[in-house]
């Protein structure tokens, strides 16, 4: 049975992937979307920030004590980058003329100022765009402030709150990977949704089962997000979410949660009873090219086996990383390649795909996406 396209697509989808106006159009909605940003574990101390992108503005996330707070990493006075490096630790003070701001953005030092401008620092009244920053788990997540009230981000995530925020506790650093894609970021979030491809594409890691037989797995959708879940029971969400929220969950199988815009986590098995998370990032740059940025560890879960596997898990962990970490890597690069060569023929594509049932998924999400570019920016 093969769905149509045309009734989750819209006519123009392509437009956003090859006209840089159609691209900034909807980067400038998406701005005001729960959007990844990066790890608690980067601004674990006092003072330490990261840089991130938001909807392809450069943003910095910030703790001051117990808070975090974010900013769009450009100055009040003549817009110069804040943050100029990925992360670091101290003070925002502008690199440029040294312009110094406090934990809400406010401008507090100016050098020579009464000079300068003829008043006080405060009574000029400069200040950072501040960006709403919220978390769940070691995830952080921001958006641009808009003037009506909107989700937070529980309200957002909905369901799939307490299973981000129990997938998302590696015990040990993540490795991180990160690969520049010459293909706009909605093609490698297509591609992650489709369970279609691996006989063609990835024949060697997961083909050689064949097909993924569709009455057998699970599609969920909650709010503008979806999941595949590895079992024929209804309330196969509901169940790991409750798990998750309570500290009985244990993994047992493949799941996968794409969370709009442009977040996903995986789990699935490595070895025996061992699961692996695979965390990834598509970060859109300009219409015709995105960074993809992963992250793998070892499932933050306790295993089911004998005693004497569980108790030398961390150094086999040591093993398996490697293992997961290679398969990843060749995976992606095949993914990517498919990306890319769509991407080169993206300007001739003027109607909906024709969508296989294991394609579903990216039907809602293109419904989703049009709910979230459609929407208003107040
Ligand atoms: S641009 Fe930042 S202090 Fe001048
Ligand atoms: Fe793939």
């Amino acid at each position: 049975m093969a769905l149509r396209g045309s009734d989750t697509f819209a006519e123009d989808w392509a437009r956003s992937l090859t006209d840089p106006q159609a691209f900034a159009y909807e980067q400038r909605r998406l701005a005001f979307v729960w959007t990844f940003l990066g790890f608690t574990g980067d601004v674990a101390n006092e003072g330490d920030w990261f840089r991130a992108s938001l909807a392809t503005r450069s943003v910095f996330v910030q703790r001051f004590g117990a808070e975090l707070r974010g900013f769009e990493n450009v100055c009040a006075h003549r817009f110069y980058p804040l943050r100029t490096e990925e992360k670091g630790n101290g003070p925002i003070v502008c690199g440029f003329h040294h312009w110094r701001y406090d934990v809400d953005g406010k401008v507090i030092g100016i050098p020579v100022c009464q000079q300068q401008f003829g008043t006080v620092s405060r009574a000029l009244g400069a200040h950072l765009n501040q960006i709403e920053v919220a978390t769940c788990g070691t995830l952080i997540f921001g958006r641009f402030p808009a003037s009506k009230k909107r989700e937070s981000l529980l309200e957002y995530l909905g369901i799939g709150f307490p299973i981000l925020e129990a997938l998302s506790r590696p015990e040990r650093k993540p490795l991180a990977l990160s690969t520049r894609l010459k293909a706009n970021w909605k093609l490698a979030f297509h591609i992650s949704l489709d369970d279609y491809h691996p006989v063609a594409i990835h024949p060697r890691t997961f083909g050689r089962e064949g097909y993924v037989n569709r009455e057998n797995v699970g599609y969920f959708r909650f709010g503008a997000h979806s999941a595949f879940l590895n079992t024929k029971r209804a309330v196969a969400l509901e169940e790991m979410a409750a798990a998750c929220a309570d500290g009985s969950f244990q993994a047992n199988r493949y799941s996968i949660f794409q969370i709009l815009p442009n977040f996903l986590i995986a789990m699935f098995r490595s070895d025996g009873n061992f699961f692996h998370c695979c965390i990834q990032h598509f970060i859109p740059v300009s219409n015709d090219e995105s960074i993809l940025r992963s992250w793998v560890y070892p499932a933050p879960f306790p295993v089911n086996s004998p005693w004497l596997v569980r108790s030398t898990r961390w150094l086999s962990d040591i093993v398996r990383n490697r293992l997961v970490v290679h398969y990843a890597r060749q995976v992606m690069r095949q993914d990517n390649q498919v990306c890319e060569r769509l991407q080169e023929v993206a300007h001739q594509v003027g109607r909906p795909p024709y969508l296989a049932a294991l394609e579903e998924r990216i039907g809602w999400f293109e419904q989703s996406y049009l709910e979230l570019v459609g929407g208003s920016e107040e």
